[in-house]
């Protein structure tokens, strides 16, 4: 096995395991669930359905954050619904997720996988966040090496990025893979990767960003006006532990 391909299967591992820990520690019988999206994300929802099929999670009702999320749900037997149902009511219990960037204060960059928009829907109306991330995640200032989306409406491709540029942001239109042309969300979007070359305070741009007309959201995901402070952090080691911070 060549060094690539070990280290993709120790990354598997590390997720699965950083997974499962916070599925064990927290999702209880009865919740109202949000599940996040991503491949460590996917782990949480794998044990949630191997929890429920083993009878232990009897009246889950759980909210998937993307179309990945949702098959896996469908695939795994887990009963989901839209925030609007009368199962969900616009609430939720707790949040498990997913995180591109994590900084010492709890703060964190999501939206790597495009689904930001019903993902901060998910943490900002959930009573508990909590983000499942490897160490690789961990960083001591947002947004200045993984870059960090928000998504636009179309119309706004051109004056967005112009705005976001007099902001000190480097901007970059998500391509798409497997497809010709820009990346389109799971809500007829566009995404703009940016970048910042120095900190910048992550409330106040995410504020900031959210104010330009045409911004639909985006990945700053600090907890301001949301119902929690701080997330709950589970942190998969490469020695294979996994360490919580709160
Ligand atoms: C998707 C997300 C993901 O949670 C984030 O990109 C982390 O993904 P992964 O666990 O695959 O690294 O925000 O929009």
């Amino acid at each position: 096995m060549d060094f690539v391909e070990n280290q993709l299967l120790k990354n598997l591992e590390i997720k699965e395991r950083t997974g499962f820990r916070a599925a064990d520690d927290l999702v209880a019988p009865d919740m109202k669930l949000g599940l996040g999206t991503g491949s460590t994300a996917i782990h949480v929802v794998r044990r949630v359905g191997e929890r429920l099929a083993a009878g232990e999670l009897r009246g889950i009702r759980v909210f998937a954050t993307s179309f990945q999320t949702e098959l896996a749900c469908e695939e795994l037997g887990i009963p989901h619904y839209s925030l609007n149902s009368p199962e969900l009511a616009g609430g939720l219990d707790l949040t498990i997720d997913g995180a591109d960037e994590v900084d010492p204060k709890g703060r964190v960059v999501k939206g790597g996988g495009g689904a930001l928009l019903i993902e901060k829907l998910a943490a900002y109306n959930s009573a508990r966040y909590a983000i499942v991330a490897d160490e690789g995640k961990l960083v001591s200032d947002l947004a200045l090496r993984f870059a960090l989306p928000v998504e636009i409406i179309p119309e706004a491709r051109r004056t967005a990025t112009r705005a976001l540029e007099k902001l000190g942001a480097a901007v970059t239109l998500r391509e798409a893979l497997r497809k010709a042309g820009p990346v389109i969300t799971e809500h007829g979007n566009l995404l703009l990767d940016i970048r910042f070359q120095t900190p910048v305070e992550p409330e106040d741009m995410e504020e900031r960003i959210n104010l330009i007309p045409g911004v639909v959201g985006n990945g700053f995901f600090t907890g301001r006006r949301a119902p929690w402070d701080r997330p709950l952090i589970y942190i998969g080691r490469t020695g294979g532990t996994v360490e919580l911070r709160n």
